[in-house]
């Protein structure tokens, strides 16, 4: 069965294989029921579903653990998908299969933020549960909605239609609810027993009970009563057959056939009675069969008499050559300098920090011009700033930070002295090998067209000796242009399909952003530009499509660390919804912020 569906998937790699095969064992030991839902999918989608569906899990796990910090696990592995998803592969095998499949497939790469945020908020256990059916709702939502949609995604990504009617958005928000509401129900005990409600507070009080009988498992007339009214409510919002009458066949069966394995887990909790606060509730064998059976049997005939349209799988994506391994840096490093005047970096919430500053660095030629000196003491000037800014960026652990030496526009359009004055300033600096010294890994992103060669070599050599750096990654952007850099990945785009790389297969983000020469950089958090100017001047579009702005008026040589820091500090009061409607709540909680980093 599982050969079969890897052969219908077109999935052969072994490694790959058993990276799939990693992930549908793990759902068929721990989430049977699901499981056996997910297999009424067109077999050719099964391991997407098993990937994508044991991300969901795992994260779901991770949050949940007793031992220790469940929500910094859970950021960890989240961090891990995201770079693994950046690079086209990963040493993780549940990672390489949802990478594999989010390329093959074009899933977005912010799928899974939303669920992975709502999971990371639970496991700080701030508060025992839901106070009112509308934070239960909004939960509700973030959990369960992402994987349904993906779902949804796949189905399309494979050519079949799936529309979502919107006039009945309202009625497949309640059959979320409801599988929710199930989910809550059967497994009460499990929640209980990790000192969870999930219940919404008010509904328990409305019934005359409240938190404290539940967690001593107390079954009084109260808690019997609440009970049996809400199994009877996820049992109506289950109930709901117009939603697959108007879906094609197949997707049509899977769903109707999953309604009604939950509703074999509410009748299952009926019976359990009492035992519902001591055990999780689940269907016995017999009861699963009599739905799952005739289930399989409907579901293979659907897809066989109305098959996927046009089954377009993607061949594995073209990995990008991988960087060299990083490994711990050898020889004593030395810590960054500390500030002049003593400043210590701010104790920021470490959930808000940015992960990647990129910096338009403006105003050298003005500061210089108000003093009545020429423009290169302007620069010179401005290489101290740098320097500053980068031991403050190692101070306060900004994992990257990317900043605009020199523009091909500068290189193109500013007079000859003052372009070899300033990479006279740069080539003192590098040659110097001051930046050997502290744990930190350059990068040069630009074009070496027009650059000396030798400067071009020092830059090269500068990487090299760093590479194996694990602290701040520093990329200096040296006769770069953001319009040539998306020039560069269609060019070699176009090569990969020229030498027959990429198989016919349709072009998707990921795949896109692996041909970028920047293209492993995770995506800017925030961009500051220095110096009052209010534009972007063709600085990293690609990274840059999310980042929040930041635009402030003094020049950049007058610039020190602390501004840097104050920069974060904004960064971390901004709300990013990435296109979704406002969070119920802001994302930290003053307690949180009062923690700082510990948070
Ligand atoms: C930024 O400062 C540095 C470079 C572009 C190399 P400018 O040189 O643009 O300074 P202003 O904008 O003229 O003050
Ligand atoms: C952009 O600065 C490039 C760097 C900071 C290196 P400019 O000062 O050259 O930008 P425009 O031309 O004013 O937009
Ligand atoms: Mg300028």
């Amino acid at each position: 069965m599982f050969a079969a569906d890897c052969a219908q998937a077109e999935i052969y790699d072994p490694q790959l294989k058993a990276a799939y095969k990693t992930c549908h064992d793990y759902l068929r030991s721990t989430r049977a029921e699901e499981f056996w839902c997910l297999q009424l999918m067109p077999p050719a989608l099964r391991p997407a579903c098993w990937a994508l569906f044991a991300a969901y899990c795992l994260a779901d796990d991770l949050a949940d653990t007793t031992e220790g910090d469940g929500s910094q696990r859970l950021r960890a592995w989240r961090e891990a998908l995201d770079t693994d998803l950046r690079l086209g592969t990963s040493q993780d095998p549940v990672r390489q299969a949802v990478v594999h499949t989010m390329w093959c497939w074009n899933l977005k790469a912010d799928a899974f933020d939303v669920t992975f945020t709502a999971l990371e908020k639970d496991a700080l256990r701030t508060a025992p549960g839901p106070a009112t059916w509308q934070q239960w709702r909004a939960r509700s939502k973030d959990i369960n909605v992402p994987f349904l949609l993906q779902c949804l995604t796949l189905l399309r990504h494979a050519g079949l239609d799936t529309p979502l009617h919107l006039t009945r958005l309202d009625a497949y928000q309640q059959l979320s609810d409801g599988l929710f509401l199930t989910d809550s129900l059967t497994d009460l005990a499990d929640d209980l027993s990790r000192g969870d409600i999930t219940l919404p507070a008010e509904e328990l009080h409305r019934f005359g009970t409240c938190e404290t009988d539940l967690s001593q498992r107390r079954w009084t007339p109260a808690v019997q009563a609440l009970i049996s009214h809400l199994l009877a409510t996820a049992r109506t919002w289950l109930d709901q057959p117009e939603l697959w009458t108007g879906l094609p066949p197949g997707p049509a069966v899977v769903l109707r056939t999953g309604c009604t394995l939950y509703r074999a887990r509410l009748h299952a909790a009926e019976k359990a009675g009492p035992a519902l606060l001591q055990y999780a509730a689940r269907p016995d064998l017999a009861a699963r069969l009599r739905v799952i059976g005739p289930g399989r049997l409907l579901a293979a005939t659907t897809w066989h008499l109305f098959p996927l349209p046009e089954l377009r799988t993607a061949p594995p994506p073209v990995h990008p050559a991988l960087p060299a391994p990083r490994t711990a840096p050898t020889g004593l490093l030395e810590p960054p300098q500390p500030h002049a005047g003593g400043a210590r970096p701010p104790a920021l919430p470490a959930k808000r920090m940015p992960r990647h500053v990129a910096i338009i660095m403006d105003g050298n030629g003005r500061w210089a011009g108000a003093r009545g000196l020429p423009r290169n003491d302007g620069h010179k000037a401005g290489g101290k700033a740098l320097i500053d800014v980068m031991h403050g960026a190692a101070e306060i652990g900004l994992p990257h930070l990317t900043v605009y030496l020199l523009s091909t526009e500068n290189l193109e359009k500013r007079p000859p002295q003052e372009i070899n004055k300033l990479l006279a300033f740069a080539r003192q600096q590098l040659q110097a090998g001051d930046f050997l010294r502290y744990d930190v890994r350059i990068r040069w992103a630009g074009l070496p067209d027009g650059l000396p060669g030798d400067f071009v070599d020092l830059l090269h050599t500068n990487e090299e000796a760093t590479k194996g750096r694990t602290g701040l990654n520093v990329t200096f952007c040296l006769n770069y242009g953001g319009r040539s850099e998306l020039t560069q990945a269609a060019d070699s785009l176009a090569d990969a399909a020229r030498t027959g790389q990429l198989n016919g297969t349709r072009v998707s983000e990921h795949l896109l952003r692996s041909h970028l020469p920047l293209g492993d950089l995770p995506d800017v958090d925030l961009l500051w530009r220095t110096g009052g100017e209010q534009r972007i001047s063709n600085f990293l579009p690609w990274h840059t499509a999310y980042a929040e702005l930041l635009f402030t008026d003094k020049l950049w040589p007058d610039i020190d660390r602390r501004d840097l820091w104050e920069a974060m500090t904004e960064y971390t009061h901004r709300h990013r919804r990435y296109g979704a409607v406002p969070a119920l709540q802001p994302v930290v909680s003053a307690q949180e912020a009062h923690n700082g980093t510990s948070g």
